[in-house]
Order: structure tokens, then sequence, then C-alpha cells
């Protein structure tokens, strides 16, 4: 398969859509490192993946890379696992969930996408088939309730990383595309959102399944 033994950086990987996609890309054959900002959250992605740490195949070190100086460590320990030097196939950058407050919001929810990308791009492989995805939310587009403001704003935010990201690398061989989501997605093994109750929502599989879909494909410059 086209993503067997090629490495993946992925963040947000404790989170709801991030665990998802982490899982999908291990049962494509994928190696992830999926990088967690303290030691609960480290435990948290080791337990729900447990059956792929055993034999190397998912990397979960603890580095807070919703910071310049977690990002860079994140990219060192990338590094030493040989991934320096353009040998990272696939970044999956997922940032925050829920934005309650405005500071929080952008710290949570867009500076890490900035950091990250500062990070990361550069150990890109200068390749056709890698990819770089920024994962998003459709609320920057549209905000149906006043308390939805700061995650309007935040989206949006992210909006202008990824646009940003996509002009960076036109010209290279790495496809930049953006997944915006829609919808409420759950975990798979969850009936609902903890945080919005009784709302329709989507397992994690399925978002999960676009974002293996955009990395073994060869879409660039698109918004799904
Ligand atoms: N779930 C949905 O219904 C939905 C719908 C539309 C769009 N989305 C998009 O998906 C993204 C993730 O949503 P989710 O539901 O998976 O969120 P989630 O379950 O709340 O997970 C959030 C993730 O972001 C990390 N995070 C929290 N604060 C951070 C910070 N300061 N710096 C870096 N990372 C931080 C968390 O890591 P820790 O464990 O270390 O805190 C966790 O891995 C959202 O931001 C949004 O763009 C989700």
């Amino acid at each position: 398969m086209a993503l067997r033994q090629q490495l993946l950086i992925i963040t947000g990987a404790s989170g709801i859509v991030g665990s998802g996609m982490a899982r999908a890309f291990l049962e494509a054959g994928t190696t992830v490192v999926a990088p967690a900002r303290s030691p609960p959250s480290q435990a948290k992605v080791q337990a729900e993946l447990a059956g792929w740490l055993a034999d190397g195949q998912l990397h979960v070190p603890v580095a807070d890379w919703g910071s310049v100086e977690g990002a860079a460590a994140l990219a060192s320990f990338v590094e030493q696992l040989g991934g320096g030097g353009g040998g990272v196939d696939h970044v999956v950058s997922i940032a925050g969930g829920v934005a309650r407050d405005a500071g929080p919001a952008i710290a949570t929810r867009v500076a890490p996408h900035v950091w990250l990308a500062k990070a990361a791009v550069p150990l890109l492989a200068e390749r056709h088939t890698s990819s770089y995805t920024v994962v998003s939310g459709m609320m920057g587009e549209f905000c149906p309730w006043p308390e939805g403001a700061l995650t309007a704003i935040s989206s949006a935010a992210v909006y202008g990383v990824s646009a940003a990201l996509r002009a960076e690398l036109a010209g290279r061989p790495p496809r930049c595309n953006e997944i915006r989501i829609g919808t409420v997605i759950r975990r798979d093994s969850q009936s609902e959102h903890p945080l919005l109750p009784g709302r329709p929502a989507v397992p994690s599989s399925r978002v999960a399944a676009v974002a293996v879909g955009l990395a073994a494909g060869w879409q660039r410059d698109q918004l799904v």
C-alpha cells in the first residue's frame, strides 16, 4: 500500500479527530510520530493505540508542539528517528478543541499550526507523494450563534495558515491540502461528542479515511 513504511507526523492525536486519524494511518502501515504535550496526554495516546507501540510503528514523544520550543523539540526527535533531511513523508496538523477565551483560542487553535509548520516543513521529503494536511472547521465561514465567536475567529485564522502553507509549497513537490470539517465528530468508541450531547455526530474514522486518502493520493491545493 502507498503509505506503508512512510513516516507521518500527526499532532492532536490525543483528541477526537486526531486519534481516529492516527489509528487510520497506523492501520495503513504508516510509521506515526504523534507528539503529546504532556505525560498525561502521552499516556492517553499510548493506551488508545497500544497495539502499535511494541513494534515501533508508533512513537509518542512528549513535546509541547504548541510552542516554538516544543515544535523544535519535536523536529529534533523526528530527525533522530531518521526523518531529518527530508525524511518525513506526511504531516497532519490538528490543534485545539473548543475555544473558551480569546487569548487561549488563538494560542490553542491557531498558533500551534504555525509553530508546527515552521518546524516540520523543512523535514518534508521533496517528493510529489509527500503531503501536508491542515485540519480546520467550517465555523470560520459562518458563525451560527454568538457563543461560537471564538471558534469562528480562530477557525478563519487557520484558513489563513493553510493558505500561506499552500503558497509556500507552490512550485515544490510536497502537496498541501486542508480538511475543513463541517459536522460534529465523535470518537468511534463514544456515542456522541462529550461537549455536544444530543447532536448528531460522525465517527472519527470517517474523517480519518479522508485524511488517509489525501496522503495516499495526488491532490494538491485542495479544500476538502
Ligand atoms: N470534533 C469536532 O466535532 C470537530 C468539528 C469541526 C472541526 N474540528 C477540528 O478538529 C480540531 C480538533 O478537534 P477535536 O475535537 O479533536 O479536539 P479535542 O478532542 O478537544 O482535541 C484537541 C487536541 O488539541 C490539543 N491541544 C489542546 N490545546 C493545545 C495547545 N495549546 N497547543 C497544541 N495542541 C493543543 C489537545 O492536546 P492535549 O491532550 O495535550 O490537550 C488535543 O490533542 C479542531 O480544532 C477543529 O479544527 C473538530
